[in-house]
């Protein structure tokens, strides 16, 4: 996801979400165990859309991340994605744990697998994430696509651990191969 530009101040409902996601990280676990502690944070402080007032998702011409927080420390970022209806990522993976909530709209993800031969993406599911689903994961077997549901403007909250005004993007490859069942 490219990073375009950075918002104003943060609200305070933000800033209930940055001192969760600190508590989370203060735990040290491994990736699993931090994007689990940093998904809790987020369900408990999911913001609403009127977090991006002043934006207008419905005049966005392409999939946007907006940078909301960045850690000083550089241990993790917090972005919002506006989806507009039909829109669909590439298939990527990431450098990082990564945790997403909807704010807005709904989100389809599938998941994928390579192949032992690495020709070809196996698909191992998908899940339908509608308005206040929160879900986090970490590398490996972080391979996804994510698109829009429906004919409705997406908003997602996604916290990573890293600095994303430094690395620009989460994803860490992109799959251009053959899906298989
Ligand atoms: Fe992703």
């Amino acid at each position: 996801m490219t990073l375009v530009n950075q918002l104003p101040p943060t609200t305070p409902r933000l800033d209930e979400l940055v001192a969760g996601i600190r508590a989370a990280l203060n735990y040290h676990g491994d990736w699993q165990r931090t994007a689990q502690r940093a998904a809790s944070a987020l369900r408990r402080h999911l913001p609403s859309p009127e977090l991006l007032t002043g934006v207008h998702p419905g005049d966005q011409e392409e999939l946007r991340g907006r940078l909301l927080h960045v850690e000083p420390d550089g241990t993790f970022s917090i972005q919002a994605v506006v989806w507009p209806a039909g829109r669909v990522t590439r298939i990527h993976d990431h450098v990082t744990w990564c945790v997403l909530g909807v704010i807005q709209g709904a989100v389809h993800e599938e998941l994928f697998t390579l192949s032992g031969n690495g020709e070809f993406l196996i698909p191992t599911g998908s899940t339908m994430n509608a308005t206040g689903t929160v879900n986090g994961f970490a590398p490996p077997g972080d391979i996804h696509r994510v698109a829009t549901s429906g004919d409705r403007t997406a908003i997602s909250i996604h916290v990573y651990g890293t600095d994303l005004s430094r690395l620009g993007s989460s994803s860490l490859r992109y799959y251009d191969l053959p899906v298989r069942p």
